[in-house]
């Protein structure tokens, strides 16, 4: 008699850092940034990581995304241990599953908006889906603006391009550090909607870095981060809980 396979859980999986850590420096002056972390990134899910200055945000992120490498534990995106990759093989990972998007915009000043989305899959050799790129542009509102280069177009909607170009080679995952850092509350907002969108209509998954509990309030789960690690977990934020949360480090110190 055989058995039906069970459904494996893992195939849901964008991305899972397990036992993580990294540790800069020695000695007396070392630095425990990541202390043994686990997490599941799931798809089609917004996740936010939050947590006070320092406590490795950004360090877990680009640990997870392959920017960086990590003193023990291991990351898989999808079904592939980044530390089974060479050089070479990473690269090519990073540009063909995963989006970033950066605090910073990180858009080439030469290029109009359109090249500028389109400019990793040209990096690439890839020819972009038309169809599919002209429904990211027309969901973040660029229609009017691809002939514009970057110093022609607001803060705001030049974080849009960047939205755009990490969608637009329908990466596993999509990762933002601060994302809406630079942009006014209203500009924000936006960028934050075409996220949660991607995330509820295209299937896409995001993980963002975030000081705003208003911002993380568009997740669909906040992560907690102190001291390199993972201190708490709110299903359903909204700004209140998180900000609620958030005071109770402050008063109880950072990892209570
Ligand atoms: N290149 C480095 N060398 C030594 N220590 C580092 C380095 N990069 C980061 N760190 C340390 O690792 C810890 C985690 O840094 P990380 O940048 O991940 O923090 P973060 O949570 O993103 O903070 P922020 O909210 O200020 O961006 C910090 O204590 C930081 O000082
Ligand atoms: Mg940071």
């Amino acid at each position: 008699m055989t058995t039906a396979p069970i459904a494996d859980r893992s195939t849901l999986v964008a991305a899972r850092a397990t036992e993580l850590s990294k540790i800069y420096g020695q000695g007396e002056t070392q630095v425990v940034a990541l202390d043994r972390v686990s997490i599941d990134f799931r798809q089609a899910e917004l996740t936010a990581i939050m947590g006070p200055s320092g406590s490795g945000k950004s360090t877990l992120m680009h640990c997870v995304a392959g920017l960086d490498t990590f003193s023990s534990g291991s990351v898989r995106i999808g079904e592939t241990e980044l530390g089974s990759l060479k050089d070479k093989q990473l690269t090519k990972l990073r540009r063909d599953k995963i989006g970033f998007i950066f605090q910073a915009f990180n858009l080439l000043p030469t290029l109009t908006a359109l090249e500028n989305i389109t400019l990793p899959m040209d990096i690439a050799g890839r020819k972009p889906d038309k169809q599919w790129v002209d429904s990211v542009i027309q969901m973040v509102g660029l229609s009017g603006r691809l002939g514009h280069r970057p110093a022609q177009l607001s803060g705001g909607q030049q974080q849009r391009v960047a939205v755009a170009r990490a969608l637009a080679s329908r990466p596993e995952i999509i990762f933002g550090d601060e994302p809406t850092g630079n942009l006014d509350s209203r500009s924000g907002a936006e960028v934050l909607g075409f996220l949660r969108n991607s995330v509820r209509e295209l299937g896409q998954t995001v993980v963002m870095v975030t000081h705003d509990p208003v911002a993380a309030a568009y997740a669909d789960r906040v992560v907690f981060l102190a001291d390199g690690r993972i201190v708490d977990e709110v299903y359903g934020p909204t700004a209140d809980s998180v900000l609620d949360r958030m005071k109770r480090f402050d008063a109880k110190g950072r990892t209570s």
